[in-house]
């Protein structure tokens, strides 16, 4: 590779572990702000990034959700980070998804500082999570490992200068460097139908500048940059490297964790894109998930299962992969969930049409909502709308559903 253009880039650090042991607060802490307070349900349910400036160092920080029906967000932040910072409570100690979270850490190989919250707390127990931690190989570096970890309070501030510091050691020791004047190059991390604006998509900067005017290609879609906000929201002409932000222009919704890419031309990206279109396309139409179908088909049409079917609409990619994930892992041998259909964006008269066309169908709709129009016609169709904005209170609903329908 030529790196003639290579300049050092800030390092972008994915903050993960399990549910409530304080990756959110860690961050407000850092930033100032108050994510945390605002969430619902009190838990992360998307993943999202930002730049800060400490001591004048810029790091990009990536928080993920710990509730365990995020797992591929968290190996999505593990795989687009330099440094992994796995946050464990002081006062829980090592948990399922703190296993998951080294887990994804570890086969990702980017470094991990462990950041032991909570140490304010009269039950904060080091060791505890040492040891507990030790079982998994992450050893202390003071118990002979390799491992560093750092005692932080999310409520009090203590500890945090310390990781920071730790954040800086580890990132000058990768020599974190890409090309500014490069073709942009970004990973989708979430991605979004917003009205009025069409497809959005929040990326992280590899390498190159993304710029308005770009064109660009991701996944299965492309068009040109018509609008860049930055991670305040804020209208921007360029994201540099290792900037997170959202791009404005992209036809459709691409897949959350592929790589956005800018090309020379218009038709250079249209021609990837629908190429890559034809082939998953051809993909669908193969054996695997129609034959799954069909068995299930048959299976129901024998009375052997009983299926409950669902269109889910949710305002995220992210977060409709989750939810898509859980449903269909829902272990029962009489009762499945069967997703007729799925996607980011609002509920439509599409989707009741779609509905009212298979018998029982519910929509489930994940912090979206129907229109008043879309409302009065669920009603003259009978098709049931359920929304939801807690990711576990859906889950726990339509498990409730399927047990009502066990014979
Ligand atoms: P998820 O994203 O849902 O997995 O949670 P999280 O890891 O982001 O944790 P969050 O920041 O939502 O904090 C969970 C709870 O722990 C909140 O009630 C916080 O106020 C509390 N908390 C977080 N950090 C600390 C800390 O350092 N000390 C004390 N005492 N409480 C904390
Ligand atoms: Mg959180
Ligand atoms: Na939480």
């Amino acid at each position: 590779i030529d790196k003639t253009n290579y300049v050092s880039r800030p390092p972008v650090v994915t903050i993960m572990g399990h549910v409530d042991h304080g990756k959110t607060s860690l961050l407000d802490k850092i930033r100032s702000s108050r994510v945390a307070a605002g969430e619902a349900g009190g838990i992360t349910q998307h993943i999202s990034a930002y730049t800060v400036n400490k001591n004048g160092n810029d790091i990009t920080f990536v928080d993920t959700p710990g509730h365990e029906a995020f797992t591929s967000m968290r190996v999505r932040g593990a795989s687009v980070t330099d440094i992994i910072i796995l946050v464990v409570a002081a006062d829980d100690g090592v948990k399922p998804q703190t296993i998951e979270s080294i887990k994804a850490a570890k086969a990702s190989g980017a470094p991990i500082i462990v950041a032991v919250n909570k140490i304010d707390k009269e039950t904060a127990n080091m060791d505890m999570v040492k040891a507990g931690m030790a079982e998994h190989e992450m050893s202390p570096v003071d118990w002979g490992g390799d491992v560093e970890f750092i005692g932080v309070s999310a409520l009090t501030g203590e500890g945090i200068e310390e990781l920071l510091e730790n954040i800086i050691i580890q990132s000058e020791l990768l020599e974190l460097e890409a090309d500014p004047t490069a073709l942009a190059k970004a990973t989708v991390i979430e991605a979004l139908q917003v009205k009025g604006k069409g497809a959005v998509a929040t990326v992280i900067v590899q390498n190159g500048t993304l710029k308005v005017g770009d064109n660009i290609v991701a996944d299965t879609t492309f068009g040109r940059v018509k609008a860049l906000l930055d991670d305040q929201g804020k209208a921007v002409k360029e994201l540099g490297l290792s900037r997170t932000g959202q791009v404005v222009g992209l036809g459709d919704v691409p897949i959350t964790g592929s790589a956005l890419v800018a090309q020379k031309s218009a038709s250079e990206a249209k021609e990837i894109a629908t190429t890559r279109a034809e082939h998953s396309r051809a993909k669908e139409l193969s054996a695997s998930t129609k034959v799954s179908l069909d068995e299930m088909a048959a299976l129901i049409a024998e009375g052997k299962i009983k299926a409950l079917p669902v269109i889910l609409k949710a305002d995220a990619g992210g977060s409709l992969e989750a939810i898509k994930a859980s449903l269909e892992s829902i272990k029962n041998d009489e009762v499945k969930v069967k997703i007729i259909s799925s996607g980011v964006g609002g509920i439509t008269e599409a989707d009741i049409a779609l509905a009212s066309a298979s018998d029982d169908c519910i929509i489930l709709g994940f912090n979206v909502r129907p229109t008043g129009a879309v409302k009065t016609k669920a009603k003259s169709e009978g098709v049931e709308i359920k929304t939801y904005s807690i990711i576990y209170a859906l889950l726990d609903d339509i498990k409730a559903t399927l047990s009502g329908m066990m014979s």
